[in-house]
């Protein structure tokens, strides 16, 4: 039987995605960013797990105004880098996994979650970055991924206690499958950020903690959050924290936090990052 092993959230900040391409991460601006992820480097190479569900959002490089799919889950065999701004990253192609993809697709749809397949589909920053940033630079990537896009860059994107309630959808698909696979589940995005406008460089840390803190002691708060606090407190890109609901969603009632990163600045936004295990 799959298992979700674990739960990584993490800020997806391009930038930081051009500083591991450019070889600039020991600079004295990059140092103390990056290093708060050699933990989970080191943890992800014990854990070794077989495929991470990868909850991002694609930033106009797969979809625009054309398509806009709340919840698109990739279906197909392989996904090749893409990217606005510094152009795609050269990363390896990220690897799909069709038949666990095609079985989660099936149970959440079944189960009243309107997915968009997605068979055919380029990535960016918002999943190539988070994949730097856990795995470093290898060849290939160590394992599978199933992508799972939200649209949070379009009026309307879901609300919270929607992706939450996707994320334990999804926990209870992955349940059901038969294959004995240690699968991780990755949200992306957040935290505080602001990009343009009078108020770009927004940054709300006592805020973003507590988001962080109640991913374990109160995530029934979280998923109840609404969108126009994330807008308030966190700036308009701070919305991207629903997909961590998705992510926090699907390992049940219980979480241990075994890791805990958060930085300013980035860019002109604030990282965060955060290991969970669930405990039930
Ligand atoms: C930036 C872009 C993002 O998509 C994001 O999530 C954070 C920062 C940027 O352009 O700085
Ligand atoms: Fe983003």
């Amino acid at each position: 039987m799959a298992r979700i092993t674990a739960g990584v959230a993490s800020s997806h900040i391009p930038a930081l995605g051009a500083s591991i391409d450019n070889g600039k991460t020991a600079e004295p601006y990059w140092a103390s960013c990056f290093a708060g992820f050699d933990w989970t480097r080191a943890w992800e190479a014990a854990q070794k797990p077989d495929v991470v569900i990868l909850v991002f959002n694609d930033h106009a490089s797969a979809f625009d105004m054309n398509i806009i799919p709340t919840f698109a889950i990739g279906c197909g065999e392989r996904y090749a880098s893409a990217d606005e701004g510094w152009g795609p990253r050269p990363v390896p192609d990220v690897i799909g996994d069709p038949d666990l993809a095609w079985h989660i697709a099936q149970s959440c749809i079944l189960d009243e979650f309107d997915m968009t397949i997605v068979n055919t589909m380029d990535v960016d920053h918002g999943l190539t970055v988070p994949l730097s940033l856990m795995f470093g630079q290898p060849e290939a990537w160590p394992c599978k991924v199933v992508p799972l896009a939200v649209n949070v860059v379009t009026y309307p994107p879901p609300t919270g206690n929607r992706c939450y309630a996707l994320g334990e959808a999804i926990a209870r698909a992955v349940a059901s499958y038969p294959e004995d696979l240690n699968v991780q589940i990755w949200g992306t995005g957040g935290m505080s950020h602001q990009l343009q406008g009078p108020r770009a460089g927004l940054i709300n840390a006592e805020w973003d903690q507590r988001f962080l803190d109640d991913l374990t002691a109160d995530p029934q708060r979280l998923r109840h959050i609404p969108h126009i606090e994330y807008l308030r407190e966190t700036g308009s890109e701070g919305i991207e924290l629903v997909m961590w609901l998705i992510m926090r969603g699907a390992l049940g009632a219980g979480v241990k936090e075994l890791h805990r990163h958060y930085h300013v600045p980035a860019s002109n936004t604030a990282v965060g990052h955060i290991v969970l295990e669930p405990t039930d």
